[in-house]
């Protein structure tokens, strides 16, 4: 396929689901031949076959990629199956409790130094030898909670705020190499995190979510991928070290002001990428986690 990213290897971990599902159809659209990275339990498969029915090239890598031999592996499969490894997207990550820091689980907050900053440290470590190579780039999952902080999940915003700043100094570390690193900061986006049916926000969390969203509404996995896109393609070309937030508003919000937003204004819009998986992310994560609390 012709695009923005034609003729680029981009590996995308969490690919299976959520936003990073919607990254890898949205890479693939643009022409890049797409690495979908997931646990056992995700629905990796689906996603690559779905790019592929569309004529885009992808492969799927089961792994936990939080596991140095494992991310080392991934990225040697990226390399053996297309050649070059131009772009790695780490999205890889869990947010599996809601609780106040005094009751806020161990066991969760393991999870998240795990799967949220082992991932990305992993991944990086293992890609930037290959990065060098091709004068790539890193797109790596931050938060506007990494700015801001996350009440209810304050380990959350912590893990994330490790991202940032890890991954800017990977930006100036590496720009003499040529390789490029930037984060993205989704506010709260439509995925199982955001939904108390499906994540671990009750029914109080889940309206100020969108509450403190001056756009009064969650973001769209395609709104974000549409951001990656743009990072990770030469378009991008003197961009490092940025971060870009994709939050509705939220970080410069002074207050409720998703209330005032009419509801004509408050429906997400409808992509094209026909997302099938945005709401079976990081469940089997999520569920240890809060069995454990139990
Ligand atoms: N949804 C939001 O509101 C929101 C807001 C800000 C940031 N983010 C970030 O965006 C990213 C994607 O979130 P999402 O909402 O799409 O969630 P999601 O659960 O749908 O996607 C995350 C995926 O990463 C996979 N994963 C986690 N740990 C892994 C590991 N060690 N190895 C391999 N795969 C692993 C999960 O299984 C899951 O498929 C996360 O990094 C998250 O922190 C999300």
């Amino acid at each position: 396929m012709k695009g923005r990213l034609e003729n680029k290897v981009a590996i995308v971990t969490g690919g299976g689901s959520g936003i990073g599902e919607a990254i890898s159809k949205k890479f693939a659209r643009e022409g890049a031949a797409v690495v979908v990275v997931g646990l056992d339990s995700d629905p990796v498969r689906a996603v690559v076959d779905e790019i592929l029915a569309e004529g885009g090239r992808a492969i799927g890598y089961l792994a936990d990629i939080a596991l140095e031999e494992a991310a080392e592996s991934c990225v040697k499969a990226a390399v053996k199956e297309f050649g070059k490894l131009d772009i790695l997207v780490n999205n890889a990550g869990a947010f599996p409790a809601t609780s106040t820091i005094d009751k806020y689980p161990l066991e969760a907050f393991e999870y998240m130094i795990k799967n949220n900053i082992y991932s990305n440290f992993m991944m990086t470590k293992a890609a930037i030898p290959h990065l060098q190579k091709t004068r790539g780039n890193i797109v790596s999952a931050g938060s506007e909670a990494g700015h801001m902080g996350e009440p209810q999940n304050t380990p959350y915003g912590g893990t994330k705020g490790f991202i940032h700043a890890f991954q800017r100094g990977v930006a100036v570390e590496q720009a003499k190499f040529g390789v490029r690193s930037n984060i993205v900061g989704p506010g709260p986006i439509d995925t199982a995190w955001t939904h108390k049916e499906t994540g671990p926000m009750d029914a109080k969390m889940e309206k100020m979510t969108t509450q403190g969203v001056p756009m009064g509404r969650r973001g769209t996995p395609e709104e974000v991928a549409n951001v990656y896109a743009f990072l990770a393609s030469d378009e991008a070309s003197f961009v490092t070290g940025a971060i870009y937030f994709v939050d509705g508003g939220v970080t410069v919000s002074k207050g409720p002001h998703g209330d005032e937003v009419p509801s004509s204004l408050k429906k997400e819009p409808t992509g094209e990428l026909e997302l099938k998986h945005s709401k079976e992310g990081n469940t089997s994560v999520r569920k240890e986690a809060l069995a454990s609390m139990q």
